[in-house]
């Protein structure tokens, strides 16, 4: 199979690596023998409190109409969001997930031998796309796991297109501040697109907010996403900001049903709830706190984080994790992040973080 591949695939492809995702419950519950009730996930930044319960009324009542094709042009939902945002419907688009406008991003602007600059460690995304799309990834190492923007302008070159940053970062949940983030954009060369990621930003409590620089015209697309605090990651919604022509231009490259009708209620029903994500955003903190006061009893070495997940060093990750599964705790080694020592836990309940600290205790190598 793997020669006769070799013919008929586009050699680009067979040479692309493959995203690897947090491992599924039932993967787990069918590999191990484990019951699938008894097995926590804490590997995939998941909200551990599910989705608002007003976004799953909304999300029933639109399965009712499962026949009909979704609105393509997600009116309501980007109309909702344009309002909360003090933008134009214009310069919102709606994506499934915010991993597919990566990838609209990706079709828009990067070509073959063009750069695309991105932190090391980064969410794993920004290289994979620009690798699908002939670009050369140039990574620019975390100074103490923060991005460093000076660093990262230094990459910046005539070929540039695109600088992806994620604050918070993922997988070290640091974040850049406004003032660092701004003075960066300002700094950059008219040529390149500055894609914010904001998809871990509800967590913290003064994000930066671009949209000044955006009103200015700076070339700067911001994204988000439904699956982190929203509780919403299968439903697949995620959106960006940005001036209107390069919305109008992400707009030709996509699919014209790209995010199903369901998805959009909910999302738009989520954004209403705001005591929900406003609870999870206080839990999240207070997980945190106890995850890192575990970790210090524990005598481990972590990063301290600003997002929903931590990264902590269990000196053999590869090992913790497997341990770990074992006994029904997911959690995400990093070796494909060059961090073989470590891994990364989402935040979950009070009673999933005493879990996960309790097994880790157990587990680690002595
Ligand atoms: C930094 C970052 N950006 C984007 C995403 C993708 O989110 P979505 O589910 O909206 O595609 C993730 C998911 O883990 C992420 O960590």
């Amino acid at each position: 199979m793997k020669a006769n591949a070799q013919k008929w695939i586009k050699p680009s492809v067979l040479l692309q690596p493959v995203y690897e995702p947090g491992k599924p419950i039932e993967d787990v519950a069918r590999e191990l023998g484990l019951d699938p009730a008894g097995i926590i996930k804490l590997a995939s930044n998941e909200n551990p409190f599910g989705p608002s319960p007003r976004a799953l009324e909304a999300a029933q009542r639109a399965l009712l109409h499962g026949e009909l094709y979704p609105d393509g042009g997600c009116v309501n939902l980007r109309q909702k969001l344009a309002g909360r945002l003090g933008l134009a419907p214009e310069q919102v688009i709606v994506g499934n997930g915010s991993n597919e406008i990566i990838e609209l991003i990706g079709h828009a602007l990067i070509g073959p031998r063009d750069e695309v600059v991105m932190g090391n460690p980064a969410f794993a995304v920004y290289k994979l796309v620009t690798l699908l799309f002939g670009a050369r990834p140039v990574e620019v190492p975390l100074l103490k796991q923060r991005h460093d923007l000076g660093q990262l302008l230094g990459a910046v070159t005539s070929r540039t297109r695109v600088v992806f940053l994620a604050s918070p970062n993922n997988p070290t949940g640091t974040s850049n501040t406004q003032e660092e983030i701004e003075a960066f954009v300002r700094a950059l060369p008219p040529h390149v697109l500055f894609v914010f990621d904001e998809a871990y930003s509800e967590y913290i409590e003064n994000p930066p907010d671009l949209r000044p620089l955006i009103a200015e015209g700076r070339r700067v697309i911001c994204l988000r996403t439904f699956s982190k605090i929203y509780g919403l990651a299968s439903l697949r919604v995620g959106y960006g900001y940005a001036h209107p022509a390069l919305i109008g231009a992400l707009n030709r490259v996509r699919q014209p049903f790209n995010v199903n009708a369901i998805g959009q209620a909910a999302a738009a029903a989520a954004l209403d709830d705001v005591e929900f994500t406003a609870r999870c955003a206080r839990e999240n903190r207070a997980g945190l706190r106890r995850l890192e006061a575990g970790f210090v009893k524990l005598g481990l070495e972590y990063v301290p984080s600003t997002a929903n997940f931590v990264m902590v060093n269990v000196r053999d990750g590869g090992a913790v994790f497997t341990e770990l599964q074992r006994r029904g705790v997911i959690v995400r080694p990093l070796r494909s992040y060059d961090l073989p020592g470590w891994v990364r836990v989402t935040v979950g309940t009070a009673e999933q973080n005493e879990r996960l600290l309790h097994e880790l205790e157990q587990v680690l190598p002595r």
